[in-house]
């Protein structure tokens, strides 16, 4: 049975548009699909402490807890067949609960390394989407910000080994409730020509 990790970013929790989105999406690619599911909101991964934060930039283990948790994080991607990610946008970027777990797995000689001056990612690339929820636009005609979340995002991914890294855009969302349901049925729409995804919808379906 394939297998899911599912990081959710958003403060709203189970309101959250994308995060419903990306809950649906993790049923279609396969209704049994074993899902793990990390709420980095509704549990906090803890700050960085000075032990683990000299460990990675020493390139050493060591006994602290907060590398034992860095090993469970990455434990966890590589054991997954999928990535889905459900943020929003925070400021032009990734919440600060998202960029904390990109601290603790995106580990020099652990899940990259550096070889000739080159980056080299030590993870085996997997099939990752990217639900992406903004109040504003940041692609098309309406567009009135910067995104530097998404191309911060793909690179980081990449440089872990993650390339094949797909966006779904819920944009907008500020304009009220027709916005955010005119966003989603855009996105299954798009997500009907995906063949990763059943072309059944799966609404009610909540982890
Ligand atoms: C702290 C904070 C910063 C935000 N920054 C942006 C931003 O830079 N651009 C934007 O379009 N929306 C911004 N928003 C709005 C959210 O992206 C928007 O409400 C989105 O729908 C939230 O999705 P969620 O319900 O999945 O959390 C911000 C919201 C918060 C709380």
């Amino acid at each position: 049975m394939p297998r899911v990790l599912l990081l959710e970013c958003s403060p709203n929790d189970l309101a959250s548009p994308g995060g419903q989105l990306a809950r649906e999406m993790a049923r279609r690619i396969h209704p049994k699909a074993e899902v793990i599911v990390r709420n980095l909101v509704r549990e906090p991964l803890p700050p960085l402490c000075a032990d683990y934060a000299q460990a990675v930039v020493g390139k050493s283990d060591c006994a602290d807890e907060h590398f034992t948790l860095s090993e469970q994080l990455i434990g966890e991607l590589e054991s997954s067949h999928y990535l889905l990610i459900s943020t929003p946008m925070h400021n032009y970027m990734v919440p600060a609960a998202l960029k904390l777990w990109l601290d603790y797995v995106v580990r020099i000689d652990r899940s990259f390394r550096i070889e000739d001056g080159q980056r080299i990612g030590l993870l085996e690339d997997r099939p990752t989407f990217v639900v992406l929820s903004s109040g504003g636009h940041y692609l098309g005609a309406r567009t009135k910000q910067m995104d530097f979340l998404s191309p911060y995002l793909r690179h980081v991914l990449g440089i872990v080994g993650l390339h094949h890294v797909e966006y779904i855009h819920l944009q907008g969302l500020a304009d009220g409730e027709e916005a955010v349901a005119a966003a989603l049925q855009q996105a299954r729409e798009r997500l009907s020509f995906n063949p990763v995804f059943a072309p059944e919808p799966f609404p009610d379906v909540l982890l």
